[in-house]
C-alpha cells in the first residue's frame, strides 16, 4: 500500500498561494493569499501565524487552490472572500456592488470636520440630522453615517436594485436598518417630488462617491475593476465627470441653508467638477487631497439664504 501523502501544512500553503499569485501578476500577491487561506480556513490571522505546522484538511486544501485560481484568473480577492472592510466595520460585498476603496473613508473624514461632529454631539444631541448617501452601492458611507451619528436619519439611493438589495443586508447586519431608508432612484429624484410637495424635509447633509471614471479610459483599469466591478458603478460617462452637474444642481434644492454637500472625485475631475460651484448657492468651498496627493473630495456649503431665480 503506498504511504499516505503528508497533510499540507499552513506555511507550505501560504509560501505555494504567493509564488502562485505572484506569477499570475496579481496585486498585494502576499496579502491576497493570506486572506484567502483564512477564508478556506475559517482561521483568523492570530491562529494562522501562531500554527505555521497546523496541517490543512483535504477539504480546506482544495478550496483554497480552487480559490488561488480564481485570483490568479482575475477576480477580486473581496469577490471570493465576499467581504470588505471600511471604516472599520465589515461589508458584504458581491459582483452588483463597488467594492469600497480605502480612500472612500475621505469623504466620512470630510462630513465629520463640516458637522463639526464633537460641537454637534455636546449641544445638539436631540436634534434629528437628515442625510442622504446618493450611488450607496453595499451602503458603505450610509453605515459609516449611521455609526457616527446615532441621531441621524439617512435616505440610502441608488439606481441599481441589486446593489440596494446588498446594501439592505449590510445595514441590517450591522443594526441600522431603521434609521438607513432605502430606495432606488435617478440621483435625487425620488426625493425631490416629496421636497416640491412639501411632505419631505430638506438634508442636513448629501455625501456622494458618484461613478467617476471616463469610459474612454476603460482600456487602461485594472482587469479586477474592468471586467468583475459594475459597469454602472464606474463609468460617469465618456469623460467620466458627466453625472457631477445633475448632483450638484439636485442636492442645491434639497439641502437645508447651510447644508453640506461631499463629493468623492475623480483623479482628474476636480477641473470639470470645481466650477460648477460657482454660484451665489455655493459657499466654504474646500478640496482635501487622498493619500496619494489627489484632489479626492470635494465639500461646500449651501448659502445660509437661498437666492431666487
Ligand atoms: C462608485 S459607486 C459608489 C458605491 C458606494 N457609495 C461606495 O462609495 O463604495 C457608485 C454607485 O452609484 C450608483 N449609481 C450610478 N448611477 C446612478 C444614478 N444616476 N443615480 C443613483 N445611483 C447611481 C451605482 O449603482 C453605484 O452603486
Amino acid at each position: 500500500m503506498k504511504p499516505a501523502a503528508p497533510a499540507l501544512d499552513i506555511r507550505t500553503a501560504l509560501k505555494l498561494g504567493i509564488t502562485q499569485l505572484r506569477a499570475a501578476g496579481v496585486p498585494s500577491d502576499t496579502l491576497a493569499a493570506e486572506l484567502l487561506l483564512l477564508h478556506a480556513t475559517g482561521r483568523d490571522r492570530t491562529s494562522l501565524y501562531s500554527h505555521p505546522e497546523d496541517p490543512l484538511t483535504e477539504a480546506e486544501a482544495q478550496t483554497y487552490f480552487r480559490l488561488l485560481e480564481q485570483r490568479a484568473a482575475g477576480v477580486p480577492t473581496q469577490h471570493l472572500t465576499g467581504k470588505q472592510e471600511f471604516w472599520g466595520m465589515e461589508f458584504e460585498v458581491t459582483p452588483d456592488v463597488l467594492i469600497p476603496r480605502p480612500e472612500t473613508e475621505h469623504i466620512m473624514e470630510v462630513a465629520l470636520d463640516r458637522l463639526a461632529l464633537r460641537d454637534l454631539r455636546l449641544q445638539h444631541k436631540q436634534n434629528i440630522l437628515l442625510f442622504a448617501d446618493i450611488g450607496t452601492g453595499s451602503g458603505c458611507i450610509a453605515c459609516a453615517l449611521a455609526k457616527e451619528f446615532p441621531a441621524a436619519e439617512i435616505s440610502a439611493l441608488d439606481i441599481s436594485p441589486a446593489a440596494l438589495a446588498v446594501a439592505q443586508r449590510n445595514a441590517a447586519r450591522l443594526g441600522f436598518s431603521d434609521r438607513i431608508h432605502f430606495q432606488q432612484s435617478n440621483l435625487l429624484a425620488v426625493h425631490e417630488s416629496l421636497v416640491t410637495s412639501h411632505k419631505s424635509a430638506l438634508f442636513d447633509l448629501i455625501a456622494s462617491n458618484p461613478p467617476y471614471i471616463g469610459r474612454r479610459e476603460a482600456a487602461t483599469l485594472a482587469r479586477e475593476v474592468r471586467d468583475h466591478e459594475p459597469e454602472i458603478a464606474l463609468y460617469g460617462g465618456e469623460e467620466g465627470y458627466e453625472l457631477y452637474a445633475d448632483l450638484i444642481t439636485q442636492s442645491a434644492a434639497q439641502l437645508k441653508p447651510s447644508g453640506i454637500l461631499v463629493l468623492e472625485l475623480g483623479h482628474d475631475s476636480l477641473a470639470a467638477v470645481r466650477p460648477l460651484f460657482d454660484t451665489p448657492d455655493w459657499t466654504n468651498i474646500g478640496v482635501t487631497n487622498d493619500l496619494a496627493g489627489i484632489p479626492r473630495v470635494l465639500s461646500a456649503q449651501l448659502a445660509a439664504q437661498r437666492t431666487e431665480t
